[in-house]
């Protein structure tokens, strides 16, 4: 027995020497939810036998096997002495212009701290080869330059499904005509007013993007790396780009062929539960309401008239409430309440007492609660939020308030809808039967297609070629303007001619009567 077993951890060993890779994962944003995102993909494909470096602002405490992390402390840091963070609840009456124009400009520092950190200089430096490098796609683009360094393909990583930053790096079409933008609450079918919105907020992100966002990441890779290629020859050279996305929660849209959708990858088989919350949610007889806003929403913020309503309408339910709360004390809390700062939420969801998930629609608890088949109930507040939010409405497994406009009846309604009407919890359910229905699990399909591109050198072979063209040629406005000018052209010479055949008619008839 022993002998077999030895035999086969040898034959383990064995396989994962074949088929384990060095990867570099470059998820240095300091925002919690990208990390956890890129950090389970990091971990996901350390534990498939991979040998993974990643370079992120946050530290693993409980690093498995083959991982190893670059750990960028300033980042962090500078975020804090930055000053005060500004209050997301604030964002929710924003204007997604402003959004838009706003993302983009609190990256360039953050790409500069990178190339300017010591530790990634000596990673560069250093005589180590990588099988592939994966980016985040995320405003960084100048960070597309490590790869070429490493003679690497380049891997993009989005914590978002298909959208314009990304679509525009790998020539994927996206008719804005039914895909409304990520910043935007529209649903699929637009009005005419909503298609022509989004229209000109398409025109006036690509013109941020190419005016503002490529040059600005253009110039920071040069000043660091004076010999780099220029950023057009690197950011529009992706071998694969791996989407945290999946039909049951987004959208369905195009993808060009090295587009992935791996979303759901970051849920894991559920862990036991903590005695305290084991035994709380046990004793639950009508159930559990799960109220977490995510990781970048800081609950205390909230407007105190908001945040009275929601302490009067859940300490009237007959449910038990599971809040995660940033302080210490909750004002008031109502005793079927239970606060804490971190919760395990995905052993949460997968109790069976779970009945309900309010959340603010962060597109990770969106994922999650689909997974685990729970209703939600959605107070999206900015990003990609909104949409999200009607997207839940869409497929509805859930209700979107809007957080500003909260009242004592509209939530006491909202509640009551979404947990005595068992529509919620029956779409709830298709949808986890959906995401659950795939070939192989989503952190397999990340291994196999990162795999195939290193099989393939790049595997250049799923480029399109609409990404090598000009504008012009893309949109075949040559082709248009000789189609359309020749039509004027026919046009204007058959008037002429009209006009001509008329004027010797007339002219005829004329000389006619005259002989008459
Ligand atoms: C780069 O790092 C050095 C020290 O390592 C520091 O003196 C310098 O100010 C940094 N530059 C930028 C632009 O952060
Ligand atoms: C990398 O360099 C170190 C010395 O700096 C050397 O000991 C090591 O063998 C080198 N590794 C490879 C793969 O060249
Ligand atoms: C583009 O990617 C391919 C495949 O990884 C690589 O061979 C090529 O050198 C890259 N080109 C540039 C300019 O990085």
């Amino acid at each position: 027995m022993k002998a077999i077993l030895i035999y086969l951890g040898i034959l383990q060993c064995f396989a994962l020497s074949v088929n384990g890779l060095k990867l570099l994962c470059v998820f240095p944003l300091p925002a919690r939810s990208h990390y956890i995102l890129g950090n389970e993909l990091a971990k996901g494909l350390a534990n498939l036998g991979h040998e993974v470096t990643i370079i992120a602002a946050f530290e693993e405490n409980n690093p498995p096997k083959g991982y190893r992390s670059v750990w960028i402390s300033e980042i962090m840091e500078f975020k804090e002495a930055s000053g005060k963070q500004p209050n997301m609840f604030e964002m929710e009456n924003m204007s997604p212009f402003l959004q838009m124009i706003f993302l983009p400009t609190v990256t360039p520092p953050l790409s500069e701290m990178i190339f300017n950190s010591t530790k990634v200089k000596a990673l560069l430096n250093s005589n180590e080869s990588f099988d592939a490098v994966i980016v985040e796609q995320f405003f960084i683009e100048c960070m597309t330059y490590i790869p070429y360094h490493f003679k690497a393909p380049l891997i993009l990583f989005s914590t978002i499904g298909a959208n314009r930053w990304i679509n525009n790096l790998v020539a994927n079409p996206a008719n804005p005509s039914y895909i409304p933008d990520i910043l935007l609450s529209f649903g699929s079918d637009m009005t005419f007013y909503e298609r022509l919105y989004n229209f000109v907020f398409d025109i006036a992100s690509d013109l941020v993007l190419y005016q503002y966002v490529y040059p600005k990441h253009n110039t920071i890779l040069h000043k660091y790396f004076p010999n780099a290629p220029h950023l057009s020859k690197l950011q529009y050279n992706a071998s694969l780009v791996l989407l945290n996305s999946h039909e049951s929660i987004n959208q369905a849209v195009p993808h060009v062929p090295n587009m992935i959708d791996i979303g759901g990858f970051h849920v894991n088989p559920p862990k036991e539960l903590p005695e305290d919350l084991k035994d709380f949610m046990d004793n639950a007889k009508e159930g559990v309401i799960y109220f977490s806003l995510g990781s970048n929403l800081v609950p205390s913020n909230m407007p105190q008239e908001k945040k009275n309503i929601i302490l009067k309408v859940l300490g009237s339910r007959k449910e038990k409430i599971l809040w995660k709360w940033n302080e210490d004390q909750l004002e008031n809390k109502p005793s079927n309440v239970m606060i804490s700062k971190w919760f395990p939420q995905q052993a949460i969801l997968a109790h069976p007492k779970c009945k309900l998930f309010i959340s603010h629609g962060g597109l990770l608890s969106t994922i999650e609660t689909v997974s685990l088949g729970i209703p939600v109930l959605a107070f999206p507040i900015y990003g990609d939020q909104k949409l999200n939010a009607k997207r839940i409405d869409a497929k509805g497994f859930g209700i979107a308030i809007t957080f500003s406009q909260i009242t004592e009846q509209g939530l006491r309604d909202a509640l009551e809808e979404v947990l005595d009407n068992p529509k919620y919890l029956e779409n709830a359910k298709l949808a986890s039967r959906i995401i659950h229905d795939r070939p192989i699990k989503p952190i397999e399909l990340a291994d196999y297609w990162i795999k195939y591109v290193v099989r393939h050198k790049g595997a250049s072979h799923l480029r399109v070629a609409g990404l090598d063209l000009p504008l012009y040629k893309y949109y075949m406005l040559d082709v248009l303007a000789c189609v359309f000018g020749g039509i004027a052209l026919l046009a204007l010479l058959l008037s002429k001619l009209s006009k001509k055949i008329l004027k010797t008619r007339s002219i005829m008839s004329q000389s006619k009567q005259k002989k008459n």
